[in-house]
């Protein structure tokens, strides 16, 4: 009786006459109602949404979305030119509780057959979580099956106007990313359209076949670099930021590149030889430490080597080995109005090593256009004064971003953290400590 019960439900979904199952028990064995293909309700375009009705009552909704010529199109209101711009292979967040291989198996297939997604995506993201574990039925296998692989190979060799890639690392060990490399080096996938990449670690294999990549980025997201033991593996000859910046080399229209790592004077000499044609460089992460605090201007004179480079994001003063960071690691010290003067007292501690941090780079680098430190930017013109988001207005600043404590925020409440702050009290911790930033005005002068 088993296998027959499965095959009722197979024959029901396929077709496509689900209306009378029990929406739970679908969304039980992870299907919908909805006889349009998964990948395109998660599109989430409101072309769909709003339609959504109409294109499930024609016989063939596929036919419709997929074949551009197809006669069924007639029947819906007109169709938008970009629907399939942006696509996804995604059971990390669109289609939670779907197991990695399966989820990319099912959309990848479903992708192929669909011309019009073809033809029409710009932007995909592969954003595969596996389920791991011993368990028989959540336990993933740590590497794609063939078929998985053949069915990306596929996708890449149709999908002509593809100019923005980002694809995290599926799983930290590095054994999926390795399967990925082999399979797709000895097919010579190519993404000749490919204009902007965002990759996880060791998935730099892809950008041989990316010729014209004009920019690239790897962060720290999801499965990202900070899984590694990044100080002592950004200084390897070897170690997997070093492979990655060298990477770079074969790509001679690159002018932007981000990176998390602990940037070494090593990893930046790679970078020079790799690409030293940048013209924007985003320093994410932390810096070496004999090219911190004091030691900056180093740092400075070795990236004014980067000729065409006019835009330059650094990390956060903390990690620049600026600021002490003798603020407590967190928790009730934060709360209530004492807690949030201490937030200002820490803001306008990083600003000033903000400013100082950028007083010793901006003149040694003369051809910079803009520099960014911890996300906040200024523009650097020789011989004129940085302008940041607070210069000249340090008070108005700080109550933007820590507004006065009204007592009836989100946070926690405990005996004590209730009260609300005085708004004719100092913003900061005394009327001493505001003179000193704020002088007599809302300028600023002591920094
Ligand atoms: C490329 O995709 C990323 C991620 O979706 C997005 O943030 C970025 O804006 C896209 N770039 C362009 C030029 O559309």
């Amino acid at each position: 009786m088993k296998p027959l019960q499965c095959l009722v439900l197979a024959n029901l979904v396929c077709a496509s006459s689900t209306a009378f199952l029990p929406h739970s028990l679908l969304a039980y064995f992870g299907l919908s109602g909805s006889n349009i293909a998964r990948f395109i309700r998660e599109i989430n375009h409101p072309y769909i949404k709003f339609h959504q009705y109409d294109i499930e009552s024609l016989s063939d909704p596929t036919e419709a979305l997929c074949n551009p010529d197809s006669q069924f199109r007639a029947s819906l209101p007109e169709f938008p030119d970009h629907l399939f711009k942006r696509l996804s292979v995604d059971n990390n967040k669109v289609s939670q509780g779907r197991r990695g291989w399966t989820n990319a198996r099912e959309v990848l297939s479903d992708i192929l057959s669909c011309k019009a997604a073809l033809d029409g995506v710009e932007e995909f993201e592969v954003d595969i979580f596996l389920h791991r574990g011993e368990d028989e039925w959540f336990g993933e296998a740590p590497t794609p099956y063939d078929d998985v692989l053949d069915l990306f190979v596929r996708f890449f060799a149709n999908a002509p106007r593809l100019s923005n890639l980002t694809w995290v690392q599926p799983s930290t060990d590095g054994a999926a990313a390795a399967t990925f490399e082999k399979y797709f080096l000895e097919r010579n996938v190519e993404l000749p359209a490919l204009a902007e990449a965002s990759l996880g670690p060791n998935m730099h294999f892809l950008l041989p076949g990316a010729p014209h990549l004009r920019k690239l980025t790897s962060y720290s997201k999801s499965y990202g670099w900070s899984t590694y033991s990044m100080r002592s593996l950004s200084q390897q000859a070897d170690g997997p930021q070093m492979s990655f910046v060298r990477s770079t080399s074969k790509l001679k229209r690159l002018e932007e590149f981000g990176l998390h790592a602990t940037w070494t004077p090593e990893l930046v000499a790679e970078l020079q030889q790799s690409a030293g044609q940048l013209v924007e460089l985003d320093m994410d992460g932390d810096v070496d430490g004999r090219w911190t605090g004091e030691n900056l201007g180093a740092m400075a004179r070795e990236l004014n080597k980067f000729k065409n480079l006019r835009q330059l994001g650094l990390p956060h003063v903390v990690h620049l080995g600026f600021d002490s960071g003798e603020w407590p690691d967190c928790g009730n010290a934060y709360f209530g109005a004492s807690g949030r003067v201490l937030r200002r007292q820490e803001e306008i501690s990083y600003i000033s090593s903000t400013e100082k941090a950028a007083g010793i780079i901006a003149p040694l680098m003369p051809n910079l256009e803009k520099l960014c430190i911890g996300g906040e930017c200024t523009e650097t013109t020789p011989g004129k004064e940085l302008k940041w988001p607070w210069t000249g207005r340090l008070r108005e600043y700080m109550l933007e971003e820590w507004p006065r404590y009204d007592g009836k925020s989100g946070e926690r409440v405990t005996v004590g953290y209730r009260e609300s702050e005085d708004p004719q009290g100092p913003v900061l911790e005394s009327w001493e400590e505001d003179r000193k930033w704020f002088g007599g005005s809302d300028g600023h002068e002591e920094l």
